[in-house]
């Protein structure tokens, strides 16, 4: 076994620019929700197209925000993956909404044809959840003509379709950019925008239904100092995806072929027919850390039948994730390479 350091699947992308810009906001002494978070919020805004951005504590708390903001609660139906983390299903409650899962589509993602077999007349949105860095195109779902939230949490920066009235990030430490925990709604629509705002600051009128989600100055100074870098770390991502695409062809295992070009790589998963206990184990001999694409399934949480999620049994059952960091060397990713060749060969 190897006595080299470990390869992490997920840490954040840290430098002395990070470093300076926060002790520049706590030498300066503001530290709570100021001009930093107005800052981030109009440069977040701007990077991803949208007239408004309103800073949260985290992806969840951004989809709370964006459900209560289109007045989605009790009675309503949301339509989301069952092939996502839990947050996604949580924040759907804690709007007081009911949860629908549908099944995905062989590419990770969710499909028109499988939101088409659990929309009903009750349904009030549907949650377009673009896993992986992987932009699902968005404009397929209107059809269903209800609104549309884009949860780029796991895509930021990624080129989205038009069609969502709400988009919902997470600023979480893992994530493409981050502020340690956050997140953000954006949007066009200034009456959305307006809502979302009320229900996170409160308002004479508003206060019963604030939605406790803070971001702080602090946390904007970070998000600044990532975002003056942000494109960096996407180039990055490219380039070791393609030395992956171009070094494990030929594997016996499916690469994330299809998606290259919708994709910017947060995640780089593969399909392997063999249990993922043992390929993990096989790695971690390696010193090298891969992971499930989600860690369970939220059909599986509310004891539905696994016949109606075929492609999320099998897409759960065979991914597995390779590490693909910003902060990655060029020898850490031959490592990865040399590795996977030797336990699929
Ligand atoms: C697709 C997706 N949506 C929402 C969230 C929730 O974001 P947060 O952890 O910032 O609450 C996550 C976080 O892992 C996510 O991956």
């Amino acid at each position: 076994m190897s006595a080299r350091a470990q390869i992490p699947h997920s840490r954040p992308t840290l430098t002395a620019e990070d470093h300076a810009s926060v002790v520049a906001c706590l030498t300066e002494g503001s530290i709570a929700q100021g001009r930093r978070v107005e800052a981030f919020e109009a440069a977040v805004a701007t990077r991803l197209g949208k007239a408004h951005a309103v800073a949260t504590a985290s992806g969840t708390s951004a989809l709370v925000l964006a459900l209560r903001g289109l007045e989605i609660g009790a009675g309503h139906e949301v339509v989301l993956p069952s092939y996502v983390c839990y947050a996604v299903r949580d924040a759907v409650t804690a709007a007081g909404a009911t949860p629908v899962y549908c099944d995905i589509g062989s590419g990770w993602s969710m499909t028109p044809e499988a939101v088409e077999r659990v929309v009903t007349p009750q349904t009030r949105a549907i949650i377009v959840v673009h896993n992986f860095g992987i932009a699902v195109p968005t404009g397929a779902f209107l059809r269903f003509g209800v609104p549309l939230i884009d949860d780029v949490c796991q895509s930021f920066g990624a080129a989205i379709e038009p069609g969502a009235v709400v988009t919902c990030a997470s600023f979480q430490a893992t994530k493409l950019l981050t502020t340690g925990e956050g997140g953000m709604v954006l949007t066009d629509d200034v009456r959305i925008y307006e809502r979302v705002t009320l229900l996170r600051d409160g308002a004479h009128g508003c206060r019963g239904e604030r939605v406790p989600a803070p971001f702080t100055d602090l946390q904007a100074a970070l998000g600044l100092s990532q975002l003056a870098r942000f494109e960096t770390f996407l180039a990055r991502r490219r380039e070791i995806a393609a030395a992956y695409l171009g070094d494990l062809s030929g594997i016996g295992c499916r690469l994330p072929v299809d998606v290259r070009e919708r994709s910017i790589f947060f995640r780089f998963p593969l399909r392997a027919t063999r249990p993922f206990e043992g390929v993990r184990l096989a790695f971690m001999a390696h010193g090298i850390h891969v992971r499930r694409g989600v860690d369970a399934l939220l059909h599986h949480a509310e004891g539905l039948p696994a016949e109606r999620f075929p492609e999320t049994e099998t897409t759960f059952a065979e991914t597995v994730c390779l590490p693909i960091l910003p902060s990655m060397s060029d020898d850490d990713i031959a490592r990865v390479i040399v590795a996977t060749r030797e336990i699929f060969s």
